[in-house]
């Protein structure tokens, strides 16, 4: 009789080169990844990069197009969420997936094939009995009989997540779990993922928020444009910023090496600017200064930087530049005096749909080119091609319509023309929204560049990190009011910003 050796153990399960493309886009390019038992596997990576589509695969939400999943080692089909709930592999989902009329119970074994009929009420009392047990096993207090509608957001999610328990899966997947939790509920789930932890169960925890890698992780990857790129243990040696540059791919110090301006004479001053939407501000901004501006929507941000940019006439305050006074009566009068203007909005920044890549990328800044007043055409082309080079724009020829590139490579193009027309001072709003992270860290370091050299930016952006990484100064505000300032900030402010900017201060 032959012993035979046992294979080393499979990961519970394995996810091997799925690519996904949904039209055009490719949410999955061969991603890969394994989940073992009694993990807490978190995923990270911006928007876009591919988690919520891996998931839904995983959960057969979604087919993959190519690749293959195993579980056991063991090849897998996951046509649909049945058949991957049959297989013991469950989701909390994202958006929330309750009948908001049926009882908290009701909801619990929603979707559930039972073959209840005819003993209808015992099946009936057993549900009762495995909810009560799992609240109890939860320490969840839940009512059982109350319509979901009545339940707050929070309560709803955390049914959502004893929703997808109640079958005791053996692999749980929870794309951003605590977006609208409280702190109260945000301590029951980390309470709930470790008591399934030392069930044995795998779970894949995708969030946004790298506190809570630190905080519940057992492993961590992090996914770029569609692909898992690294996974590591966590470990106490594990921090932000290394989450960070896994994140983005590309040496962190690179970013963080932030511009320090020698000079404290102000560039710019705002004192007492009123608008319909922000009242008193001040604030000064040195030559060389990267300044953001940061707070949730309605806050009141954009029209500081409109009435800075001269698109906005403020009701109330003075402002002077460079030791003059300033009170630009039109974005044309700012620009001027080297104070330009980047809108989140494309068609705003006045993209020319019809012309082309080398027409919208030198719009107003002809005088450049021209040598004793002639322009030469051969040197503008030259520059066109060096600057899309920098800021590595996709393009097949310089005289294409703009209109053929992507969103993203348009941006790069605004940002590059608004770059080289303001001289002094540049208001940016949302610059990176819809770019990709390797262009976006291109489009940081030439902002660092040129405030080296003395100019100055700036940011109104809702990305809290590049908010943080990229700014001397941050301004909070709330409300109309500037409420908090950070010098020097760093990953670490993060709570302080949002309790400044959602009014808790
Ligand atoms: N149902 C869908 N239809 C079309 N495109 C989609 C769909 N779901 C996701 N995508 C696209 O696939 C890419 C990855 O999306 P997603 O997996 O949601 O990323 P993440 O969860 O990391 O933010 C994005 O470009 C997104 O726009
Ligand atoms: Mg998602």
């Amino acid at each position: 009789m032959t012993i035979v050796s046992q294979r080393p153990t499979a990961a519970l399960l394995q996810v091997e080169a799925v690519s996904k493309w949904f039209g055009t886009t490719q949410a999955l390019n061969a991603a890969a990844l394994t989940l073992q038992a009694g993990e807490i596997h978190v995923l990270l990576g911006e928007n876009g990069a591919g988690k919520s589509t891996l998931a839904k695969i995983i959960a057969g939400v979604y087919r993959a197009d190519t690749g293959t999943i195993r579980l056991d080692g063991n090849p897998v089909n996951l046509p649909t969420v049945k058949a991957a709930r049959q297989l013991g592999i469950a989701m909390v989902f994202q958006e929330l997936s309750l009948a908001p009329h049926l009882t908290v119970l009701d909801n619990l074994f929603l979707g559930q094939e039972g073959n209840r009929f005819p003993l209808a009420w015992l099946h009936r009392a057993q549900e009762r009995q495995r909810c009560e047990a799992l609240f109890a096993s939860l320490e969840l207090n839940l009512p059982l009989d109350v319509p979901v509608r009545s339940l707050t957001i929070a309560q709803k999610q955390l049914l959502e997540i004893a929703k997808a328990l109640v079958q005791q899966p053996r692999l749980v997947m929870m794309d951003e779990p605590t977006s609208t939790l409280t702190e109260r509920e945000k301590r029951f789930l980390f309470q709930t993922l470790q008591t399934l932890k030392q069930q044995g169960v795998a779970i894949l925890y995708v969030t946004h928020h790298l506190r809570e890698v630190l905080e519940v992780g057992t492993r961590v990857s992090a996914m770029l444009d569609g692909s898992v790129r690294t996974t590591v243990a966590v470990t106490p040696a594990l921090t932000e910023s290394v989450l960070l540059e896994m994140l983005t791919g590309r040496q962190l110090s690179m970013v963080v090496a932030r511009s320090s301006p020698t000079t404290t004479q102000p560039l710019l001053t705002v004192d007492g600017l009123e608008t319909k939407s922000c009242k008193d501000i001040h604030l000064q901004l040195a030559p060389g200064e990267i300044v953001g501006i940061y707070g949730i929507v309605g806050c009141g941000r954009e029209s500081v930087g409109r009435a800075i940019a001269g698109l906005t006439q403020p009701l109330r305050g003075t402002m002077t530049l460079a030791g003059q006074s300033y009170a630009p009566q039109h974005p044309g009068a700012a620009l001027a005096q080297g104070v330009g203007f980047l809108p989140a909005d494309r068609k705003e920044a006045g993209i020319l749909p019809e012309r082309s890549i080398r027409e919208n990328l030198n719009l107003s800044n002809l005088g450049a080119f021209a040598k004793r007043g002639i322009l030469s055409p051969s040197q503008e082309r030259l520059h066109t091609t060096q600057q899309l080079e920098q800021l590595q724009v996709r393009y097949t020829s310089i005289e294409d319509p703009i209109t053929r590139l992507s969103g993203g490579n348009q941006q790069k193009i605004l940002f590059g023309r608004a770059i080289a027309r303001a001289s002094r001072l540049l208001v940016m709003e949302e610059p990176t929204a819809g770019i990709d992270m390797g262009t976006r860290l291109e489009l940081y370091r030439q902002m660092k560049d040129l405030a080296d050299r003395g100019a100055s930016f700036l940011l109104l952006s809702s990305d809290l990190v590049e908010t943080l990484l990229l700014c001397n100064r941050v301004y909070l505000m709330y409300d109309g009011a500037i409420v908090d300032i950070l010098i020097n900030p760093t990953l670490h402010d993060e709570e302080r910003v949002l309790s400044a900017v959602l009014g808790k201060g």
